[in-house]
């Protein structure tokens, strides 16, 4: 794989032929992509956060998990009041992560290793510290400069109440009152999230221009792609009217209907706009929705011929291990994105959920981004949750499409349950005084060596959070080689599913193995998964992998396997 040297500025990449593909066969529709979260990947300043050359550093062993691209979360210039989707500049790497050459470096130590980059952009706010929000700060009420932003006069006598009735998603009202230049308490300003991160107002076209250039910014640089933050927000309803909560509903609006600030058809304007940026560019560069959606169907509204490439499949994510709502989602998938001619996506956990080897083992209800401590009820049994986790990896990675992975979990890590109260971070338990954990047990940087300090994360032994005493047994290189081990097991699905073409094939149903079984055929390879305790009696063939031990021709509960058959 050849690249041109390291780029500047507004130079355009020159792409070699091995990363330009035919329409249809473009690599996001089959692609493994794994989620770096950078500041707890690899730290190689040793100031306890992740950083670039970390990331750089071990790009050998992701290329020996054989994933085809990355995504980073953020990594640009920020506050990190909410870990760096608070953005203070879009087009610079924050200090605490390297430089912009730290990063061109990396990317080219990618590519040369045919390993994509796809970078996270995050359009619905920026930081309070952006240069546009403190100027609209010091600017007057209806000012242009505030107009970027979505700020309105209050209701009330003295208009002391809030514009509307919405609720931030991480607790506590969605609206925050400034001070004018007189001294006086003034206009409110919208925030979906936490107050230092100001929404955007879309309808205006400075803010669509900006968004175009800094698109280009990084295309320009030859990033394969963006995985765009709250890519259901950014419009809201006109006139902003109030919201009815739904308590069900995830907090970010996976199981509502008609919410005022998701989900709003002119929302797909901006995504026809930036799609037409990204075929100016050579080499196949793809967008990818981070939508919460009530269905698959809705969400792939996302990813229409002319929007976006793919979408997060949360629906999939969201769904029980339970073998009847497993073969609903899936069914419901292979139809909904296929049929505006996108490839399903599949994931199971990322940075803002409790991570798969303990929620598919939860007893109690939890809904998205309330995270769990050690007080919450429905505790998980860590060997079950394992087993559930590496059996619906093992169902994952066999279905057609393209799969989503984030880091740590090919090592089988839990969530962090025990994070002290000091320790936490997530702005969620915050604005919740401590009454959800948020998302900082899926974000404790991993371990990559059973005796180093912090478990190799970095030469220091420093972490932003703390990590567990017991994780020097999952380390890398206590997995490594080790047969039965989860790396290994995700080593041998990704090498079988490169292989047999899976994420290219097609799914087939197979009946006759029990309500508790998800059972089909893609190409050659039978995949059953078994979610109850009774064993199924397997079919003939060669088990080419397995989540679990499989003997005497029976699939154990919470197992899957992979077996070859003609
Ligand atoms: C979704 C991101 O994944 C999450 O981590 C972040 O807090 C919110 N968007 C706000 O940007």
């Amino acid at each position: 794989m050849q690249y041109a040297g390291r780029m500047t500025s507004a130079e355009t990449i020159e792409r070699t032929d091995a990363f330009l593909t035919t329409v249809g066969g473009e690599w996001w529709r089959t692609a493994v992509i794994y989620q770096i979260y950078p500041r707890s990947f690899a730290d190689a300043s040793g100031d306890g956060i992740g950083d670039l050359p970390g990331i750089t550093s071990h790009l050998d062993d992701l290329a020996h998990l054989g994933i085809d691209a990355i995504w980073l979360s953020p990594f640009q210039r920020s506050p990190q009041k909410d870990a760096g989707y608070d953005v203070s500049d879009y087009c610079d790497v924050d200090p605490l992560f390297g430089t912009l050459a730290d990063f061109d470096d990396m990317l080219a130590a990618a590519h040369e290793r045919s390993i994509r980059v796809i970078v996270d952009l995050v359009p619905n706010h920026s930081s309070d510290q952006h240069e546009w929000f403190q100027q609209a700060l010091a600017a007057a009420p209806h000012s242009t400069e505030r107009a970027r932003y979505m700020f309105r006069d209050g209701k009330g006598e003295n208009g002391e109440l809030p514009p509307n009735n919405w609720e931030s998603v991480f607790g506590g009202p969605a609206w925050t009152r400034v001070v004018e230049a007189d001294g006086e308490p003034g206009q409110w300003y919208l925030h979906l999230f936490d107050s230092s991160q100001p929404d955007f107002d879309w309808s205006n076209e400075e803010v669509r221009e900006e968004f175009r250039r800094i698109l280009r910014f990084w295309l320009d640089r030859g990033v394969d792609g963006f995985r765009v933050d709250v890519a259901h927000g950014l419009v809201k309803a006109e006139g902003l009217p109030d919201y009815i909560p739904n308590p069900e509903a995830g907090s970010m609006g996976g199981e509502a209907e008609n919410v005022p600030y998701w989900g709003q058809d002119a929302v797909h304007e901006v995504y026809r706009d930036w799609r037409r940026i990204l075929e100016e560019y050579q080499g196949d560069r793809a967008l990818a929705a981070e939508a919460w959606l009530p269905t698959a169907a809705r969400t792939a509204e996302w990813v229409r011929h002319d929007e976006m490439h793919q979408a997060f499949n949360f629906p999939y994510l969201e769904t029980k291990w339970n073998a009847a709502d497993l073969r609903e989602v899936i069914e419901v998938s292979l139809h909904a994105f296929p049929g505006v001619g996108a490839p399903s996506t599949w994931v199971l956990s990322n940075h803002d959920v409790v991570r798969h080897a303990s929620r598919l083992a939860l007893t109690a209800e939890n809904p998205q981004g309330h995270g769990i401590g050690p007080d919450s009820p429905g505790q998980p049994i860590p060997e079950v949750g394992l087993a559930r986790a590496r059996a619906a990896t093992t169902l994952m990675l066999a279905l057609p499409g393209s799969a989503y992975l984030y880091q740590g979990e090919e090592l089988g890590l839990p969530e962090v349950i025990d994070i002290p109260g000091d320790a936490r971070q997530d702005p969620t338990w915050f604005r919740t005084n401590g009454e959800r954990y948020g998302r900082d047990g899926c974000r404790v940087p991993i371990p990559w060596n059973a005796d180093a300090p912090a478990y190799g994360f970095n030469a220091t032994g420093a972490s932003w959070l703390p990590q567990p005493a017991e994780w020097a047994t999952l380390a890398r290189d206590a997995q490594t080689g080790v047969e039965g081990s989860t790396l290994e097991l995700y080593r041998a699905l990704l090498a079988e599913r490169r292989a047999r073409s899976l994420g290219a094939g097609s799914l087939e149903w197979i009946d006759g193995y029990g309500t508790d079984a998800v059972a089909f055929r893609n190409g050659n390879v039978t995949v059953i998964a078994n979610t109850g305790s009774t064993p199924i009696a397997l079919p003939g063939g060669i088990v080419i992998a397995s989540s679990g031990p499989v003997a005497d021709g029976e699939l154990p509960g919470d197992t899957t396997v992979w077996i070859e058959t003609a």
